[in-house]
């Protein structure tokens, strides 16, 4: 049975034009309606020939060369050739812009999440959620697959950083915020952006040890592990943990499930949001691709939901991995309405239609999936205005969003630490020194999904760095820098700055959290350099430090600012005053993880020092 659609925004000549088109509709345009290859696997013609109902771009789905011009090229192509299709219903393109455009090099690449659940400022994620939709509608894309509603109980995943916050209330109102900021002034506007609320649901609450995703003595790395490009290295991070933590199983019972990891879905969908996507997670064993309670019957019945849900990448495949037209039935079934394929989209669609000659599938179902699927087209305007305006192409990466997503990185800051109140840095000190390679490294500042799936290192997009931005504001006579820590003389301040190696979903899940043997080793090497030591921190999560503190006189938590790295100096040099304050429990040790009631801290949730002695100069 279909569930009332919520009250969607469709005027009646919109719901009329849905209900035309389902009468219209052949059953294979049906299911081309529901099908979502990633463009590497679509050839010229197919978009057209199998009525296609969206394409996305994976992580690192970029074209060549990656400019936005090119990007908006590669998707205007995609765009046209749904035109020509018998009913010329339109596609949606569909990214990761999850931190902005953050394929796109040249995007305003804002703060991961966790850095802005630091700032607890629905209005400047909802800016954020306005920039970004300007950026993406620039390359003539619609469809980003954010916010992350993710509520991470266990730190060693590798998609903590994705989540807001470990406190329901706060990822509730800034999901909210996001979504409001990427609709701007209405959903038909086609400055607007769909979002993806994800992923559906309790992703962040697997039990380590859980995943299935790869199997350590039989590593097979599939057409998506080979995507990252890892090499031998994966063999590594699966022996550091990579795998255990993400696309595991949730044993939360289900008041918890309700409590914690339900509301942002309401929050988000009071918003207006007009999509979900599934989590590769499982609840108390059941797939969540599989799960009919919960998409359906919860999501769908009681959260009135009247968008559409949308699978994971090869989230359906892996219901019953050894039968996949077994899979493909239950996962419509369950309420999938989209599937992202992404390799083989012919093999998607005769698994459906034959699922449906057998009628394991009802054409019920079928019809309440494509009408899910073109409400959401029609609310977002895509039939009146399939293109979006050229003249966006400016807007990428422009000075008023860089500005936007350096006030981000100030107010994400979060100062744990502050002995002798060695910060702010003192302006009139005749030298700083500052050290390690990822002060100057604005890969290291973005993290995973950025320009690729994992991210990588050095000017991988055009920003600035921590390094930088101190040399601006304390003049490059002033600051001396030493990547390696080897420095002549001594020091009455030296800055060090040090930061996780970029990772993205499992290929980030650790079983310890602690800085490297190479890390410590520059720590050392600059302590007897100076007066005092300020560590920053730039990394997906909270890292077990309690042992190494003692050694240090300042401690700034600046989680992945992206690429205005000038945001991180502004508040070093007392420009700007530290304001953010942990969105997560800070463990002291590994014992505290995963989070429970009983879990100790090093610094709670919510704690955030605030520097004295700002300079007055608040005229920047
Ligand atoms: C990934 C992620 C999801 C992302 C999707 C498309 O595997 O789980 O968050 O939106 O695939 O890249």
């Amino acid at each position: 049975m279909s569930h009332p659609l919520s009250p969607l925004p469709l005027s009646p000549e919109g719901q009329q034009l849905v209900d035309r088109l389902l009468g219209e509709m052949t059953l294979d345009e049906k299911i081309g309606q529901m099908t979502q290859p990633e463009k590497n696997s679509v050839q010229p013609g197919d978009v057209a020939r199998l009525a296609l109902g969206s394409v996305l771009s994976g992580g690192g789905g970029n074209p060549e060369p990656n400019t936005p011009q090119s990007w908006r090229d590669m998707v205007t192509t995609f765009h046209e050739e749904a035109l020509t299709s018998r009913l010329g219903i339109p596609l949606i393109y569909g990214v990761d812009a999850v931190h902005g455009h953050n394929n796109v090099v040249g995007a305003t690449v804002f703060p991961h999440n966790i850095g802005l659940g630091a700032t607890r400022n629905p209005e400047l994620v909802r800016q954020i959620g306005r920039a970004t939709a300007l950026e993406i509608a620039a390359t003539n894309v619609r469809w980003t697959f954010a916010p992350a509603v993710s509520i991470p109980q266990d730190v060693r995943w590798g998609r903590s950083y994705e989540g807001y916050s470990q406190d329901t209330e706060v990822v509730s109102s800034l999901a909210a915020a996001l979504v409001e900021g990427l609709r701007g002034e209405a959903w038909n506007s086609s400055t607007s952006a769909l979002p993806s609320v994800k992923h559906f649901i309790a992703d962040g609450a697997t039990t380590y040890g859980t995943s299935e995703r790869v199997d350590r003595n039989a590593l097979e790395v599939d057409r998506t592990l080979a995507i990252a490009q890892m090499g031998e290295s994966l063999v590594e991070l699966v022996d550091q943990g990579a795998w255990q933590l993400d696309q595991g199983d949730s044993l939360i019972d289900e008041a918890t499930l309700r409590e914690v990891h339900l509301p942002p879905y309401r929050a988000a969908i009071e918003a207006g949001a007009l999509n979900v996507m599934v989590s590769y997670s499982a609840w108390q064993g059941h797939k969540m691709h599989g799960h009919r309670y919960l998409v359906t019957d919860v999501l769908k019945g009681e959260l009135n939901f009247g968008g559409f849900v949308v699978s994971d990448w090869a989230g359906v495949d892996q219901i019953h991995p050894d039968d996949y037209d077994r899979s493909v039935a239950d996962s419509i079934n369950a309420g999938v309405d989209m599937v992202m394929v992404p390799f083989d989209a012919e093999k998607f669609i005769a698994a459906l239609r034959g699922a449906v000659e057998r009628g394991e599938v009802s054409g019920e179902r079928i019809d309440d999936a494509v009408r899910r699927i073109l409400t959401a087209k029609v609310a977002l305007g895509l039939f009146a205005q399939p293109h979006t305006d050229p003249a966006l192409l400016d807007a990428v990466g422009c000075d008023e969003h860089r500005a936007i997503a350096r006030q981000a990185v100030r107010e994400s800051l979060v100062l744990l630490k502050n002995a002798g109140d060695v910060l702010p840095l003192d302006p009139q000190a005749p030298a700083l020194l500052v050290v390690g390679e990822a002060a100057d490294d604005v890969g290291a500042q973005c993290g995973g999904w950025t320009v690729t799936w994992m991210g990588g290192h050095g000017p991988t997009t055009p920003g600035t760095t921590v390094l930088a931005g101190l040399r601006a504001e304390l003049g490059e006579d002033r600051v001396h820098y030493s990547a390696d820590g080897q420095a002549e003389g001594r020091f009455p301040v030296a800055v060090a700055v040090v930061a996780e190696e970029p990772y993205a979903e499992g290929m980030g899940d650790r079983t310890e959290l602690r800085l490297s043997a190479r890390q410590l080793d520059l720590l050392a090497r600059v302590r007897p350099q100076c007066d005092r030591l300020v560590v920053v921190l730039l990394s997906g999560r909270p890292l077990v430090v309690t042992e190494q503190l003692a050694d240090w006189d300042a401690f700034v938590a600046a989680w992945l600012p992206g690429t205005e790295g000038r945001g991180v100096a502004d508040v070093l040099c007392g420009t700007y005053p530290f304001t953010g304050r942990l969105s997560f429990d800070w463990p002291r040790s590994h014992t505290d993880l995963p989070r429970t009631a009983s879990s100790d801290a090093l610094w709670r949730l919510g704690y955030g020092l605030m520097a004295q002695g700002v300079r007055d100069a608040l005229t920047i």
